[in-house]
């Protein structure tokens, strides 16, 4: 079946619908739809599919399409829901179940017949871009893959639902948090609806803000609306009973000026007269004691549990000296199994492109930030007295991706998407990529990989040998199997030879080219993109950061690529 998605931009459910449907042996290629109808009709009539899959389409699909070519889309919400903010409304309105529905493309947005749905639950807490990432990606592919089935089969007719309920775009007034009035409870509902985009537009310290993530506090209390602390980046704001962490903050754009873009909120209120810094009450069990921290360390048995949570999966140098202190830290301990990684949604995506971006010198920041993940890589790599384990619940990218790589093994959820290139961003690489990538899937592989940049599932990721065990669980259960896998590890007979062995192999390795030397091969190429204005990193970080759409779908896209294995 030759089938072509068709995507307002290549996002991560757009990548795991390509990569799955590969997987399964269909030709696949993709189209975003930029331009105007004419330039998206004459598109498909090139690639001339058997099937249009559209997994995340914000415009309408064009008559002169639909009606000539069968046309899939995958809707957000159950059978009969239909409207722009379908997931924003079911956090918003805290729903605990939610659907998502593949239908055909009629002329009215979302009232096409059905060809297959699923449903699924809404776990406490979550935001809606991780759920999006999670559950939703997990139900949207079951749903996708059994209405192919189901087309393919030539014997299915779609049934339309007896009635639909059209609701409208979730505006920014629906969204605003009244601090005066509005709970703790209500206000992470509301920041959790718009995370991570388009955030809660508010006003405080005298500036329109966009708000984005939000987490509880157990413990500070203050007036409505009053910045109580900052932590790590976050800011805490008191609600009428009790207060919230908020991560991260977008200045409105002014009318006529450039596009904006989140950055740490605490960075962002720089010179605004924000409170001091509040340090959690660290301990060795919990780092928190309950309060927000974006890196926490736990013990279970003889195995170290390192686990960071970074908006966007995006690490910036504070962020990653932070997570390499706590890390060193966790080497002191007496454990036999350091596990690292999220609890649940993006494991990495390298360095942080926002903060970079705002920096004075983007130039020496990119360097800062790449040497603050180079040393992290390194103290993994160096680690010689128990086991490393990284854990991925969820995708990661670049420099991300790689620094999974420099665990002994790389422990992934079947629905998480890999994407172990740098290409796209203009960028050589760092993170030790040319030792750790080779090493696990040869140098051809490697090279094809890093050239080729098409996103991998879990499953293809397993078989090239990129990840050692993949995960069969729901993001939910994440946590609870890596804790099983990683206790059941560390109790094995054999983990005093697989000590020995592995130090044995980085001594051999050490000896036959330092990590020293591919540090600085990796760097100077790096520092030569850095240093050179005219190199499209940085244009096309630009356009990263501020979502400026390409001009066109990029070629590696457009051409149907065959399965990664
Ligand atoms: N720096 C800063 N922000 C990043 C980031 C990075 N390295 N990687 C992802 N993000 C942000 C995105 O801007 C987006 O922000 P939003 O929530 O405000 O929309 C959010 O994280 C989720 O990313 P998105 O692109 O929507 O997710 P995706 O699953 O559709 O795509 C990637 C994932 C990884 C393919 C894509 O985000 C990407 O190419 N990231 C850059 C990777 C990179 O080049 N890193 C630098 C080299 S080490």
């Amino acid at each position: 079946m030759r089938i072509l998605l068709l995507a307002s931009a290549y996002n991560s459910l757009t990548q795991r619908v390509h990569a799955e449907l590969r997987d399964r042996g269909h030709p696949v290629a993709v189209e975003l739809a930029l331009g105007d109808g004419r330039h998206l009709t004459e598109a498909v009539r090139r690639h001339a599919p058997d099937l249009l899959i559209a997994p995340m389409l914000t415009t309408a699909v064009p008559e002169e399409v639909w009606s000539r070519y069968p046309c899939l889309i995958v809707h957000p919400g159950p059978p009969g829901d239909r409207g722009p903010s379908s997931l924003d409304r079911a956090v918003q309105e805290g729903r605990d179940r939610w659907g998502v529905t593949v239908l055909q493309a009629v002329a009215e947005m979302d009232a096409g017949p059905v060809w297959a749905s699923a449903e699924f639950p809404v776990p406490p807490g979550v935001g809606k871009s991780d759920l999006y990432r999670g559950e939703l990606a997990d139900a949207a592919l079951k749903a996708v893959l059994l209405a192919v089935d189901r087309f393919t089969s030539g014997t299915y007719t779609p049934v339309t639902p007896p009635s639909h309920t059209w609701q409208p775009y979730l505006t920014q007034a629906e969204r605003r948090i009244d601090w005066h009035t509005d709970p703790t409870e209500t206000v992470l509902r509301k920041l959790r609806a718009a995370d991570s985009q388009p955030g809660v537009l508010d006003t405080f310290l005298g500036t329109e803000w966009y708000l984005h993530g939000g987490h509880p506090e157990p413990h500070l209390k203050g007036a409505p609306g009053e910045l109580l602390a900052t932590r790590h980046g976050a800011i805490c704001r008191a609600t009428t009973d009790g207060a919230v962490w908020i991560p991260e903050l977008r200045p409105k754009r002014v009318p006529g000026g450039p596009a904006t873009f989140k950055l740490p909120a605490q960075p962002a209120l720089e010179g605004r007269g924000e409170p001091r810094e509040k340090p959690p009450t660290t301990r060795t069990k919990s780092t928190t004691g309950g309060s927000y921290s974006d890196i926490t360390y736990e013990e279970k048995g003889t195995v170290g549990h390192l686990t960071f949570r970074f908006p966007g999966g995006a690490m910036s140098t504070a962020q990653c000296r932070r997570l390499l202190t706590a890390y060193r830290h966790a080497r002191t301990r007496p454990t036999d199994v350091i596990v690292l990684g999220a609890k649940r949604d993006f494991f990495s995506n390298g360095i942080h492109l926002n903060v970079i971006e705002a920096a004075p010198d983007p130039a020496a920041e990119s360097l800062a930030n790449i040497e603050a993940i180079d040393d992290l890589v390194e103290e993994i790599l160096t680690t010689t007295d128990r086991l490393v384990i990284t854990a991925l619940p969820g995708n990661s990218a670049a420099g991300g991706t790689m620094l999974a790589l420099a665990a002994d093994e790389v422990w992934c959820r079947r629905g998480a998407v890999l994407n172990p290139h740098y290409r796209l961003m203009g960028l050589y690489g760092s993170e030790y990529w040319t030792y750790t990538l080779p090493r696990k899937v040869g140098p051809a592989l490697a090279a094809r990989l890093t050239e080729e940049a098409q996103p991998l599932t879990a499953t293809t990721a397993h078989s090239l040998g990129l990840v050692d065990r993949v995960i069969d669980c729901t993001p939910t259960e994440f946590a609870h199997e890596i804790t099983r896998t990683a206790d059941h590890l560390a109790r094995s007979a054999n983990l005093p030879a697989r000590l020995g062995a592995k130090k044995a192999a980085r001594e051999r390795d050490e000896a036959v080219r330092p990590l020293s030397a591919y540090r600085a091969a990796e760097l100077e190429r790096m520092r030569a993109v850095f240093d050179d204005p005219a190199a499209p990193y940085h244009a096309l970080r630009s356009a990263f950061v501020r979502k400026r759409r390409p001009d066109g779908t990029p070629d590696h896209l457009r051409t149907e690529c065959p399965n990664g294995a």
